[in-house]
């Protein structure tokens, strides 16, 4: 490998969120979703360039940076788009709470599922709306919507918007062309607005399946869509918060555009340098970090075999997140047991889905090494082994 994903710079004592949470505990953090890597190589340089540069003003959104995200677009994912669909923010989690105010008033309703990424259930409640929550459903071995749920929310005549996330965080999901083209028919026969998350999209991990971007799937459904991206998770650059909404419809993207106007959600110099460098030059480092990935979930289901009571129902398909049902374990606060055993996992209670840990397997191999070690010696003690 020609970057080295097995050693990494200690983090804690670097004001990151995820190593803070247990600073001066014996926990090993892998709740959040950034990873322990350092950045590619060309994105550090392009950071450090600017630093040296010393003058921090306001920044523009140059051509170049456009050029990039539609050129990455084009390349990775066959999406034309046109540089003025772009729009800037620090962050997506506004670009979730813009798309639903543009696309419906207080008191209307957002199509959501669960377990999911916890914004997509507090940004409708948020933004006074009524969130229609439903269960992701577990059949013929993968994670999918369930569709005559969905489509009796979608049916109800204050539904304006759906919030898909693709690849689905956290149930590691990549839909496939057949479940977007039901997605489709659904948006299409109610009239909704999409907000397609698809932040974990350069992060696919099984050669079997293949992004589809929502939008790059009709015009009609584009003039719909809010696409939220970055290049953030894929490339470990969070902390320089910049991320896009790409919105083809011009009155959809001038709604967009006013909410989050004002608001100070602008992206910054270092953000900007870095986003453009890893869509640039970051290709062959995203290569080796997804193989790293890989070789990362066959050390967790190899290590599972030996975890009698750990669900693991489908392998993630993308992203370095993996979601596990731990309810056969017993515990009345699996989470707790599990932080006092040396882990600290995410929590499936935030994202709707009690009796589930997250694990985020972003980590050099050694440390997610110890993390099932640990892991283990908790499932060990568990009441529910006990038999
Ligand atoms: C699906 C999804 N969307 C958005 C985000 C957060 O993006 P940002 O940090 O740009 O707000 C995350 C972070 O975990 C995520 O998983």
């Amino acid at each position: 490998m020609a970057f080295n994903f097995d050693s990494c710079p200690e983090r804690s004592g670097t004001d990151s969120t995820k190593w803070h949470r247990y600073a001066d505990k014996d926990i090993i953090p892998c709740w959040i979703a950034d990873m322990d890597f350092t950045a590619p190589p060309a994105v550090v340089e392009a950071v450090q360039a600017r630093a040296a540069h010393g003058v921090y003003g306001y920044p523009a959104q140059r051509d170049a940076v456009l050029a990039s995200i539609v050129n990455h677009l084009r390349r990775r994912h066959g999406w034309e788009i046109k540089p003025e669909w772009i729009t800037f923010m620090c962050s997506l989690v506004p670009g979730i709470h813009a798309a639903i105010r543009c696309a419906s008033k207080p008191g209307e309703s957002v199509v959501t599922t669960v377990p999911v990424y916890p914004p997509f259930m507090s940004a409708p409640v948020l933004s006074e709306r009524n969130p229609l929550k439903l269960e992701m459903v577990f059949v013929d071995g993968r994670w999918t919507f369930d569709w005559a749920k969905l489509e009796a929310a979608c049916a109800q005549p204050h539904a304006k918007v759906l919030l898909l996330c693709n690849p689905y965080n956290p149930l590691a999901r990549v839909f496939d062309r057949g479940e977007l083209d039901r997605l489709a028919a659904l948006v299409r026969k109610y009239e909704l607005t999409v907000c397609s998350d698809e932040i974990h999209c350069d992060l696919v991990l099984d050669p079997a399946a293949q992004h589809t971007i929502f939008a790059a799937m009709g015009e009609d459904l584009a003039a719909r869509t809010v696409t939220l991206m970055a290049a953030s998770k894929t490339f470990n650059i969070a902390g320089l918060t910049c991320g896009f909404a790409i919105i083809s419809d011009a009155g959809l993207r001038t709604r967009f555009r006013r909410i989050i106007q004002g608001l100070s959600l602008d992206q910054n110099v270092f953000g900007l340098a870095a986003t453009q460098a890893a869509f640039d030059h970051g290709e062959p480092w995203r290569l080796e970090c997804v193989e790293y990935l890989r070789g990362n979930l066959d050390l967790i289901e190899q290590e599972l075999k030996s975890m009698p009571g750990v669900v693991l129902r489908q392998r993630p398909q993308a992203s370095f997140l993996v979601w596990f049902d731990i309810t056969a374990l017993g515990f009345e606060d699996a989470h707790a047991e599990f932080e006092k055993g040396g882990i600290g996992f995410g929590n499936g209670a935030d994202f709707g889905g009690p009796g589930h840990v997250r694990l985020n397997f972003g980590c050099p191999r050694e440390r997610l090494r110890e993390i099932l070690r640990r892991m283990k010696a908790v499932v060990a003690r568990a009441p529910g082994q006990v038999k």
